[in-house]
């Protein structure tokens, strides 16, 4: 076999591990990456394999294009690690204490060994094991059509939930090798919006300091004001599990509904559902399921 022929016969193997690996990612068969694959299979498979330079230099260019491509489309889709990681989905229950990012003793003298043992081994497990449990309790109320505990598992999902992924965020937020003060964008982004970073600072504390009762400060993006924000959370939610994102919601306070249907609220949800704009809820969905934190 000449260089040649062994080039076009790489470039065809390639081709096919790269379709292999759209289908373990789970891209959709509508997306284009898939047509540029299927036109290059085409391409190769109609060569003769007595490929001129200039028709070599073009099947290289394609490849390249399509690889360019690729990667781009996965960098856009992955927020961490790199293009080869599968992204693992989540079922009901499925949810895993992660490790430390660090040995337990890692932050002292800041904070003992002794707190972030019980912190981490007995508070945040708790919250992944009701997290789990609240799940499949959903789960079975909707195969059972029995939702007479719709109100306490709901509770349940929104504390542990919470609970869980704010715990998750909070390992990884510190280091052994922390402090200082942040570069890039956020620097640039929080000078911008609070002023400076002393005036940020003082506002988070000073939500930390005066959150009533138990919970936690928070700084978040808002994508609608497309600026930071320091939010103060009591326990871990008000029924909301923090780190999530809203994609269909239905008002159900009196002022949206009293006037027409008095207190009638479920014959107004029944109706309601004649009005959803699904292809709003999906473009939302499709700009939010970019978004992907690592599942551990
Ligand atoms: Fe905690």
């Amino acid at each position: 076999m000449d260089r040649f022929s062994r080039y076009v016969n790489e470039l065809f193997e390639w081709n096919e591990q790269m379709k292999q690996f759209l289908e373990s990612e789970e891209v959709g068969q509508n997306s284009e990456l898939w047509e540029q694959l299927d036109d290059f299979t085409e391409l190769i498979e109609g060569t003769d394999r007595q490929l001129s330079n200039e028709e070599l230099l073009s099947l290289q260019a394609k490849a390249e294009h399509i690889h360019e491509h690729m990667e781009n489309y996965f960098k856009r889709k992955q927020e961490v690690g790199t293009i080869w990681v599968v992204e693992k989905t989540l079922q009901p229950g499925e949810h895993s204490l992660p490790e430390l990012p660090y040995p337990y003793n890692a932050l002292e003298p800041f904070i003992s060994e002794e707190i972030m043992k019980l912190h981490h081994d007995i508070h945040h497990r708790s919250y992944v094991d009701g997290l789990n449990k609240a799940e499949l309790n959903l789960k079975k109320a909707r195969e059972t059509n029995d939702f007479s505990l719709i109100k306490h598992w709901s509770r349940e999902l929104a504390f542990h939930g919470s609970g869980h992924y704010l715990h998750t965020i909070f390992w990884n937020n510190m280091s052994p090798n922390g402090g200082g003060t942040p570069q890039g964008l956020l620097k640039d982004e929080i000078k911008h919006y609070f002023g400076s970073f002393a005036a940020f600072k003082q506002h988070f504390s000073e939500a930390a300091k005066q959150v009533e009762g138990v919970g936690w400060a928070l700084l978040v993006w808002s994508p609608r004001a497309r600026h930071l924000e320091v939010l103060q959370s009591e326990r871990h939610m008000l029924l909301t599990q923090w780190d999530t994102i809203p994609l269909l919601v239905l008002d159900v306070w009196e002022h949206a509904f009293y006037l027409q249907y008095k207190n009638k609220r479920a014959e107004y949800v029944d109706n309601w559902w004649n009005l959803v704009n699904w292809h709003n809820v999906e473009s939302r969905f499709e700009k939010a399921a970019d978004k992907k934190w690592s599942t551990v």
